[in-house]
């Protein structure tokens, strides 16, 4: 079988000889039915039954990977999709670097292994449920699409590690599989396993913030895996990662779209000073500072899923081949960091400052240091937005000690400059740096839906060209 070309006669569209497979084809012929009851109860709600124009994937090939079509999203087939193997590919890193990729699960690494994959298993599902009920207040049927497809996409992610757990961990990938069918957001009994997944998505600029800043964890994670010397999960990353890229495009648009919006009709009612927000929320746009605030909570948010900087667990997964860093193939050194350092921003004696300390260790901040550089270059980019229209504003990521969970700075409280604030402080000033109860209602009232074909909400700007080039007309969903 060509591996560019998907196999769909089956019930599970796949390019892995699933049909030459018969105990892995029927343990994910027994998922199913579960999988699609959890997106009937779990998925985008009110909308199961209308179409909407999804793209597929039907190659791996990445010059044409996907056909768009009409389809009902609980019809739309998740497949499980694999790039191309690599021929005499070898582990690019650890101890056992320049030995051959693994084609089978390494003993000793089972469980380390295992963990890997359901962790970002557990992502996938989540983040549908946390944008189960952002259809109803969609600001145009384009959006309302992007939110669909990034919706059926994060599904089929979930396919693609439950693939791996079927196929290679027996029992215990198959109780695995079910459990990821069983965790809710946000629910205090059985919650996803990581902070950000279990936070609301009530509206849609933090769901544009969300596949901004989260989405981009996403994809940061995935070039981690990608890097494995475990071959199935790195191809299975590889081709994720061609999705995982329209998400962020939906994140990165979305918010450009909605500070152009904001920016013209300041412009339009002669209003330079960004902190005039009363005037400017009048418009029916969103003023800037609260935009910023809403990128504080994101970022921060995300910046928790990095975990702590300093970790054995990292250490442990690079040391044994099972991930790597950022773009690992593109960096010169040795691939085994067993005696290299690494700067690590921590807290010593109450200040925030930077240590040397083992490279191996500190491989969670590096990656996070990658992240940050890679959100600073979008970030740019709205600004520029800003800048041609000529407002005298620039968003601007917090510090990475700013309201953090998980990590060194946890432990403290700091302003979005990084000034380390006591309690007093830090709750009379939270207001300046975080979304209060006023914005987000405030947001909340333009949560408006907008469902005539082209049309758009006050607060965001149209695309600049249409999904698949449709005109600006086009009638993205047709709901039912
Ligand atoms: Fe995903
Ligand atoms: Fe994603």
């Amino acid at each position: 079988m060509n591996i560019q070309q998907v196999d769909y006669d089956g019930l599970i569209p796949n390019n892995v000889a699933l049909g030459q497979d018969v105990r892995v084809k029927r343990a994910l012929e027994k998922w199913h039915p579960g999988y699609i009851n959890w997106w009937n109860d779990m998925g985008p709600e009110g909308f199961q039954e209308s179409l909407v124009y999804l793209r597929t994937a039907i190659s791996v090939d990445p010059k044409g990977w996907a056909k768009f079509d009409y389809v009902r999203m609980p019809e739309y087939r998740w497949g499980v999709l694999l790039a191309p193997a690599l021929e005499g590919r070898k582990i690019p890193f650890g101890t056992h670097k320049g030995e051959d990729a693994w084609q089978e699960v390494p003993g000793e690494y089972r469980a380390m292994l295992r963990r890997l994959v359901v962790i970002q298993g557990d992502t996938e599902p989540a983040s549908v449920e946390q944008q189960r009920y952002l259809g109803k207040t969609a600001p145009s049927l384009y959006d309302m699409r992007n939110l669909f497809q990034v919706n059926v996409e994060e599904g089929r992610h979930l396919w693609a590690m439950v693939y791996l757990l079927q196929k290679y961990f027996g029992t215990d990938g198959r109780e695995e599989a079910e459990a990821l069918l069983q965790r809710r957001s946000g629910n205090p009994d059985t919650p996803r396993m990581l902070g950000a997944f279990n936070e609301k998505t009530p509206d849609w600029l933090s769901f544009f913030m969300f596949t901004f800043f989260t989405d981009r964890d996403g994809k940061m994670q995935l070039e981690a895996l990608a890097q494995s010397g475990f071959d199935p999960l790195s191809r299975t990353c590889r081709f994720m990662l061609t999705e995982e890229a329209h998400h962020m495009f939906v994140g990165e648009t979305g918010v450009t779209r909605i500070i152009q919006r904001t920016c013209e009709a300041m412009k339009e009612a002669g209003i330079g000073d960004h902190n005039e927000i009363e005037r400017v929320r009048k418009l029916g746009v969103i003023d800037l500072p609260t935009i910023q605030k809403k990128a504080n909570m994101h970022f921060s948010l995300t910046l928790d899923l990095f975990g702590n900087e300093i970790s054995t667990n990292a250490a442990n997964a690079f040391h044994a081949g099972l991930k790597g860093r950022y773009r690992e193939d593109r960096l010169k050194d040795d691939h085994q960091l067993e005696t290299g350092t690494y700067p690590v921003l921590r807290l010593i004696d109450g200040k925030i400052q930077n240590e040397d300390s083992p490279a191996l260790a500190a491989l969670n901040m590096r990656l996070r240091d990658d992240y940050v550089v890679d959100c600073n270059n979008g970030v740019a980019r709205w600004n520029k937005v800003i800048a041609d229209i000529g407002i005298p504003f620039e968003i601007k990521l917090p510090h990475v000690a700013f309201h953090r969970h998980i990590g060194e700075f946890s432990k403290i409280k700091a302003d979005v400059i990084g000034n380390v604030l006591g309690d007093t402080d830090w709750s009379k000033r939270r207001g300046e740096f975080l979304p209060s109860e006023d914005d987000r209602a405030f947001i909340e009232s333009l949560m408006q839906p907008q469902t005539a074909p082209g049309k758009f909400a006050s607060w965001i700007a149209p695309p600049k060209v249409g999904i698949d080039n449709k005109p600006g007309e086009f009638e993205y969903v047709k709901i039912a």
